[in-house]
């Protein structure tokens, strides 16, 4: 954060770095390095990155740039801004407020109570607020997604303290394989370390310390990829390790299921921290000079460049060693241990590895913590301190559930027939439930509602006027002159504008993202097939 503060009173970064690189810091985390690689091993490799890539770019980016947009319009958390341009009544939401009426009287015919009852309370509360609904989302998907992202934050602290007293030295993968299984089934570990994340977070977060943070950043998110690149070729030079190059690369769609689809969605939007007002939070503190399109596609292209790094790093080494890609949350915890025993001085680098892993979790969980904060403290009035207290203890407590519930219910059956009774789930865990909650349906249906409302409610046209400030470019030149490199050039500089950026942009804000999200969760909910 630097310190210009500008005459509005509100502080600015320092500049287009400095929120390239705290945005960066937000995105880039465990849903890169621990996310990403688990869920492309169990849905099928190198297919499965190709949907995850056309949802960044088909879907992610653009949501990106209209989050950024609200933040730095309204200069204002998600839920201020929100209520700054939400219409006072509106038709739409009034539609869809009755829409969601009927489908909850019909769950309730169909028996399906949970859901029922839950369509009948958001029909309610979308007729009291209208479009301030997504704010409210957004703080709602952080509350569920903290609680699950810390056990992993958790783990990370495990890693890195193994790893400093040798116990992460394994001769094979069995060896790996049963130390995180040893830590994933003991509800002990977990809850400590899971509580010990917290408990930093919300020290972080309690001070405000957001300058340290920008500092920090600065230096570490470098290392990580440093240490990356050389796990990578280490990794790859192992025998073997090719195949997993392959699978990681090799597109082949007969391993896609039907779930693959709203998992690569949610997770292109876990990963850009988009769908829970991270990004607006943040935009709110660009200044008015900056080019947000350059902005926002340098931090989609560094979020992606450590996703696929983390990939080449993980998989070669996965089919070097027989590890099954395919074995779930435990597989960066499982393979990476392996190649460090392999490296001059391995445990040293390995305490290195972790050690920047947890600082990437920690900058990605201060963002989703702060978002709960500063909303409560817009909007309960409540004190910076006390909301951290109560947002951070209760969060800390949902997380404990999943700590204890990993890769089973065996710990909490009880809660497990009442989530089957009420909803009918059937993830294999607490915390597979929270995270499909969370990332697959509450921050994709956050970005619809985000999405629609850019471009259908307050208006494509305003947004472009805010795009303006700092970005000509994108508002004012023909696309194809803009690829021809003749933007100068007098007679490219007509008033007709054919095809301009932001022309594009509107058209995938207003049609081609709601509707390519709307596919997604027909398909997995199993209304439409392809
Ligand atoms: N993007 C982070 C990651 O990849 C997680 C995260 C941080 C996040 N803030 C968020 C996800 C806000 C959704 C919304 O690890």
């Amino acid at each position: 954060m630097g310190n210009n503060a500008p005459s509005g009173g509100r502080e600015h970064w320092s500049g287009q770095l400095g929120f390239v690189l705290a945005a960066a810091g937000s995105a880039i985390g465990l849903g890169n390095i621990w996310k990403f690689p688990y869920i492309t091993g169990e849905n099928g490799g190198g297919a499965f990155v190709l949907i995850y890539l056309a949802c960044i770019l088909l879907i992610g980016l653009p949501v990106m740039l209209c989050e950024i947009i609200l933040g730095r319009h309204t200069q204002k958390n998600p839920v201020g801004a929100f209520k700054a341009l939400a219409p006072k009544s509106s038709l739409t939401a009034h539609l869809f407020s009755i829409m969601m009426l009927i489908s909850g009287i019909a769950l309730i015919c169909f028996d399906a109570y949970g859901w029922g009852i839950i369509f009948l309370l958001t029909s309610f509360m979308i007729f009291k607020y209208g479009w301030v609904i997504p704010g409210i989302m957004s703080v709602f998907a952080g509350f569920i997604i903290l609680s699950y992202y810390s056990v992993v934050g958790g783990w990370t602290i495990t890693y890195f303290c193994s790893s400093i007293s040798g116990s992460l030295s394994f001769q094979n993968s069995a060896e790996a394989a049963a130390f995180f299984d040893t830590l994933k089934v003991n509800p002990l570990t977990c809850s400590v370390f899971h509580i010990a994340f917290m408990v930093i977070t919300c020290l972080i977060i309690y001070s405000g310390v957001r300058k340290g943070i920008e500092r920090w950043s600065r230096i570490l998110m470098p290392a990580l990829f440093i240490i990356l690149m050389a796990l990578i070729l280490r990794g790859i030079t192992l025998p073997g390790a090719l195949d997993g190059v392959d699978f990681f690369l090799r597109p082949d769609f007969s391993k896609i299921k039907p779930q693959s689809v709203l998992t690569a969605l949610g997770h292109a939007f876990f990963t850009l921290s988009l769908g829970m007002g991270a990004i607006i939070t943040y935009g709110s503190y660009v200044s008015k000079n900056e080019n947000l399109f350059k902005a926002s596609l340098s931090i989609v292209g560094l979020d992606t460049l450590a996703a696929i790094m983390a990939g080449l790093a993980i998989f070669p080494v996965a089919y070097a060693v027989k590890i099954n890609p395919e074995c779930g949350p435990g597989l960066v915890f499982q393979t990476l241990p392996l190649v460090f025993a392999k490296v001059p001085l391995g445990s040293f680098w390995c305490a290195v590895f972790f050690l920047l892993l947890f600082i990437a979790a920690l900058t990605s969980a201060m963002s989703l913590l702060e978002v709960v904060v500063s909303f409560s403290m817009d909007e309960l009035k409540w004190t910076r301190h006390f909301a951290t207290i109560v947002c951070g203890g209760s969060i800390t407590l949902l997380g404990c559930f999943s700590a204890v519930s990993v890769s089973n219910w065996k710990n909490i059956e009880w809660l497990h027939s009442m989530l089957v009774d009420i909803f009918n789930t059937s993830q294999s865990s607490f915390f597979d439930f929270m995270d499909n909650l969370g990332a697959n349906w509450l921050l994709p249906l956050a970005g619809l509602f985000i999405a629609l409302f850019t471009g259908w409610i307050w208006g494509t046209k305003k947004a472009v006027d805010e795009m303006r400030n700092g970005s000509q470019n994108f508002a004012d030149v023909n696309f194809f002159s803009f690829l021809a490199g003749l933007k100068d050039d007098p007679g490219h500089n007509s008033r007709v504008h054919v095809l301009t950026l932001a022309s594009l942009w509107g058209i995938f804000v207003r049609f081609i993202a709601p509707a390519a999200i709307l596919i997604a969760f027909l398909h997995t909910a199993g209304w439409i097939k392809y």
